[in-house]
């Protein structure tokens, strides 16, 4: 039988915003967390939320499971897959449990939002479950563990943005980092089991936001990814600065507040959604040379029936229009996809149209995957998951293939120019090179050079490529900018 200190409640009973009732638990100084993230860009922004919650209560990080008080390990729902991944790691922090008894185990994010207290019941080496909108319940939580109990908060929350909470920036680069400006998401994609593990969409106050990337810029930060899961939906209500007025602010007007702290500040920002994507947010873009010309349009599937049991609400012509906005008001912006092979009843004509439209759009980049069923979403309540493995894994290769080709291609445009860059530091392979991005998100690689150091904009000559990285040398001379 399990000890559970807090109610375990589903989905539908979410928390109205109410604020949690939390003895403040005593501060013991000294004590080392570790923390692994899986999943997207906001499971690794919200393990630095959690991060800064444990470290007002002395905890200080640590790189090494093997010397912490605390593991959690932040979850990621998306795919069984993910699952998986992070199962096998648990047994593996099971194994220093069984030598440290002490240690304290928590499975956060997505994962623990899902299971709620059955991982409990099936994880026994487990001994919290905390949702992604219960991190300020922490220090509490592990109290109660500590004295003994399981302890579980998976309570979902209509208001939590964590906006107060100044995040520890880990394994960062200090060059770039995310800033969260939304949680939830209201979209109903029948496929996606994020709706119901990150709870409601709300937007976090512009305040708050414009504060913490005038501290990053501040610190020395050269790049700030705005970050949600459909940043076009932002909208807050709200006082202004002063508190003298009522202002609504959208995105578009959002991306224009930060490109405006400096100019030596990058902006990027993702996930766009085709349906929301307005020529407004693309007009701002092109108004200001630090928000990059990079764009992340995930468009799933090619095939206007498939989008429509999809429940992405945009056919295959609005996905198009949307692209053509965007060469026109942006000319030369990357662009970038998420692909789905082999969603339910997808035929081998609506997955040729998968592929055409890849190569009517021509993507710098893009994610694929093959369609995994997730218990509770729409797609597993009312759609058969009857396209066979095998048929999956060969659509998804072919859609890597022509992937891979048109990177290549998108980065063969590069080559023989000049791009400026932001260094961010040495290259993984080798500390003699050091990298970073250009504004359409291309990663360049080049020799280090006496004088060039991470967090400075260099202009580097492109003398070719792979299908995944330009490779150059710090240009003297500058012939043409891209
Ligand atoms: N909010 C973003 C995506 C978040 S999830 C958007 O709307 O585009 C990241 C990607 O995972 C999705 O774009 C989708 O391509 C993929 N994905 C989500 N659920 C999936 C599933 N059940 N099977 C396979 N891929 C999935
Ligand atoms: Fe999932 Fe769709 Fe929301 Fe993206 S927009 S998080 S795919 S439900
Ligand atoms: Fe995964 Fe949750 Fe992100 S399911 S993709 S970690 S929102």
């Amino acid at each position: 039988m399990i000890d559970l200190q807090l109610t375990d409640k589903t989905h539908d009973e979410e928390r109205q915003g109410e604020a949690l009732v939390i003895d403040a638990p005593e501060v013991r100084n000294g004590r080392k967390l570790y923390i692994e993230s899986y999943g997207c860009q906001m499971n690794f922004a919200d393990s630095e939320i959690v991060a800064s919650i444990l470290k007002d209560q002395g905890f200080e990080t640590t790189g090494d499971y093997h010397e912490a008080d605390v593991v959690f390990i932040n979850t990621c729902s998306i795919r069984e897959n993910a699952e998986q991944r992070v199962r096998n790691r648990l047994s593996q922090f099971g194994a220093e449990k069984r030598r440290n008894p002490k240690l304290v185990v928590g499975v956060l994010g997505c994962m623990a939002e899902r299971l709620k207290s059955k991982f409990l019941e099936e994880e026994k080496l487990v001994d919290m479950v905390v949702g992604p909108d219960a991190y300020r319940d922490l220090p509490q939580l592990i109290s109660q563990v500590e004295d003994g109990h399981k302890a579980i908060n998976v309570l979902l929350s209509r208001e939590e943005t964590y906006a107060d909470i100044s995040p520890v920036r880990l394994n960062g680069n200090g060059i770039t980092a995310f800033i969260s400006i939304m949680r939830g998401c209201d979209n109903m994609c029948s496929f996606c089991v994020v709706p119901f593990t990150r709870g409601r969409e709300r937007s976090r106050d512009p305040h708050s936001i414009l504060a913490e990337a005038q501290d990053l810029f501040d610190k020395g930060y050269k790049e700030v990814t705005l970050l949600g899961q459909n940043v076009d939906s932002y909208k807050w209500k709200g006082p202004d600065a002063e508190e003298s007025a009522e202002i609504e602010v959208n995105f578009a007007q959002l991306l224009e507040k930060v490109a405006l702290i400096s100019s030596d500040l990058r902006i990027r920002f993702s996930t766009s959604h085709p349906k929301d994507i307005t020529d407004e947010v693309l007009y701002a873009i092109a108004k200001y040379d630090n928000i990059c010309n990079y764009i992340h349009l995930p468009v799933q599937s090619g095939s206007s029936r498939v989008l429509e049991l999809m429940n992405r609400t945009y056919t295959r012509e609005w996905y198009i229009n949307r692209i053509d906005a965007i060469r026109r008001i942006i000319p030369g912006c990357a662009i970038s996809s998420d692909i789905i092979a082999g969603f339910c009843t997808e035929t081998e004509e609506e997955h040729q149209e998968t592929l055409t439209m890849m190569d009517y759009v021509g993507y710098d980049f893009a994610f694929t995957f093959s369609y995994s069923e997730r218990p509770g979403t729409l797609a597993a309540r009312k759609l058969e998951d009857d396209v066979p493995e095998e048929v999956k894994k060969r659509r998804l290769a072919e859609i890597l293939l022509k992937q891979q080709e048109t990177s290549l291609f998108r980065l063969q445009q590069f080559v023989g120019k000049t791009v400026r860059i932001l260094v961010e530091g040495t290259s993984k392979k080798s500390d003699k090179d050091l990298c970073g991005r250009n504004d359409q998100n291309a990663m360049v690689v080049f020799p280090a050079t006496a004088g060039v150091k991470a967090g400075q904009y260099v202009n580097v000559h492109i003398d070719r490529c792979t299908s995944a990285t330009l490779l150059g040398t710090i240009a003297v001379e500058v012939p043409e900018i891209v």
